[in-house]
């Protein structure tokens, strides 16, 4: 960030920011004018709300989930009591840990994963473990067999949670394959054998995909106990982060526990925000937010993959990434031994050369094995398509200086 404030042809493919030509000011203006012109409404949007959330914007969050879970209207509304809104999903993120995690708790992450929730870990002085990946996200024979090793260390009681960031993932791009969510579901119910280990599913991404047809049946909708996934969703991607507008569907046991810390937190979301979401999503504004967004990111990503194509060519498959299928992520891999963190010397010479992205380490666990530093996360959410090809082809250039491109 710094950097890219003291130089202004910097080319940023490291802020997680989302595209700043689409944000949706003018549709967000006439709705926030209709709420405040209403007598009643404009009122009640000034004031204090409940900790839990405004009920409006609660209950059009159930329809939206069924929608894309593909289940009949009216199917969730057993859920309302579950659904809280929070302040992003972060905070939602934050409020588990706070309520779940003691110092020396385990919670198994995906390697690599959202590295500011790594943060909240260490806050906490919990430990993460990673779980290894490959394109269907978290490998379940791998996640069966940490279990199998911290249990045999004597270490089960201390796992609380398996964090997914499910859809397109940050910082891959990847998601869990559909045939793995229910398998995720039960594995984290089958070691629940000392005590409950709940399944945190992150879907912050979810919405942004840009194949056709519908999106895959969430972890959280294989959890027919309703007591083992924690669904944690947010507004920020698919509409503004500047609503700092997420939401939660806790299990049932978590309900008193989450809204308590967050009662203690803030007492509520601001409800201003909340209510404008409210007649954002009834009226339909939302879906077509959406799918804007869905066809720029899609041109943006491929804009992106095709400048990787052609300005690592010459690289003899020396170098590797992934093609997300949604999201705004791309994971760039160098061979083993090439450090793209600050302290190699790809990372200065990027700089140098007026690119930057966020060194792929700081996603990793420290355990079982020490963060990998062969990698790095390109964002293609904020650039435009010009600079998305110039960051590429410079990020090529300064690669070239630290490996032997074949041609
Ligand atoms: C995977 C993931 N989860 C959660 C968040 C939190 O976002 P917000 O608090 O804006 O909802 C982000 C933001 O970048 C994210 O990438």
């Amino acid at each position: 960030m710094q950097a890219a404030l003291a130089n202004p042809a910097l080319i940023s493919l490291a802020a997680g920011f989302v595209d700043q030509e689409s944000l949706p000011a003018a549709a967000t203006a006439r709705v926030m004018t209709e709420v405040l012109n209403d007598p009643v409404e404009g009122r009640r949007a000034l004031q204090y709300g409940t900790t839990a959330g405004d009920t409006e914007l609660r209950s059009q969050i159930l329809r939206l989930l069924e929608r894309g879970e593909g289940v009949s209207e009216g199917a969730y509304e057993a859920y309302l009591p579950q659904v809280v809104v929070t302040q992003g999903s972060q905070q939602l993120l934050y409020l588990v840990a706070e309520a779940l995690l003691d110092p020396g708790d385990i919670v198994l992450v995906e390697s690599p994963t959202y590295f500011v929730f790594l943060g909240v870990l260490e806050t906490h002085g919990a430990r993460a473990i990673g779980v290894p990946i490959d394109d269907g996200g978290m490998k379940l024979d791998a996640l069966e067999a940490t279990l199998e090793e911290i249990s045999a260390r004597g270490e089960l009681g201390r796992v609380k949670l398996i964090y997914s960031i499910t859809e397109h993932s940050n910082p891959t791009g990847l998601s869990l394959a559909p045939d793995r969510r229910k398998g995720l579901v039960e594995i984290a119910q089958r070691w629940s054998k000392e005590r409950p280990i709940y399944v945190l599913e992150d879907a912050a991404y979810r919405g942004l995909s840009y194949t056709d047809g519908p999106e895959p049946r969430s972890a959280w909708s294989y959890d027919e106990t309703g007591d083992t996934v924690i669904l944690a969703r947010t507004f920020s991607k698919t509409y503004s982060p500047g609503m700092k507008t997420g939401f939660g569907v806790l299990p049932k046991s978590l309900v008193k526990p989450i809204l308590g810390l967050k009662g203690n937190h803030d007492f509520g979301s601001s409800n201003l925000h909340q209510m404008v979401l409210a007649r954002v999503l009834r009226e339909g504004v939302y879906i077509e937010q959406v799918e804007l967004l869905k066809s720029l990111y899609k041109a943006k990503r491929d804009t992106m993959l095709e400048a990787l194509d052609q300005h690592f060519a010459g690289f003899d498959g020396q170098v590797k990434w992934t093609r997300p299928a949604g999201g705004l992520f791309v994971w760039f891999s160098a061979p083993e031994g090439v450090d793209l963190g600050p302290l190699g010397s790809v990372w200065p010479n990027c700089q140098s050369k007026g690119v930057i992205y966020v060194p792929g380490q700081y996603a990793f666990a420290h355990e079982p094995t020490p963060p990998e530093t062969n990698h790095a996360r390109l964002c293609f959410g904020v650039p435009d398509e010009a600079d998305l090809k110039e960051g590429i082809a410079r990020l090529a250039a300064a690669l070239a200086e630290c490996l032997d491109p074949v041609a």
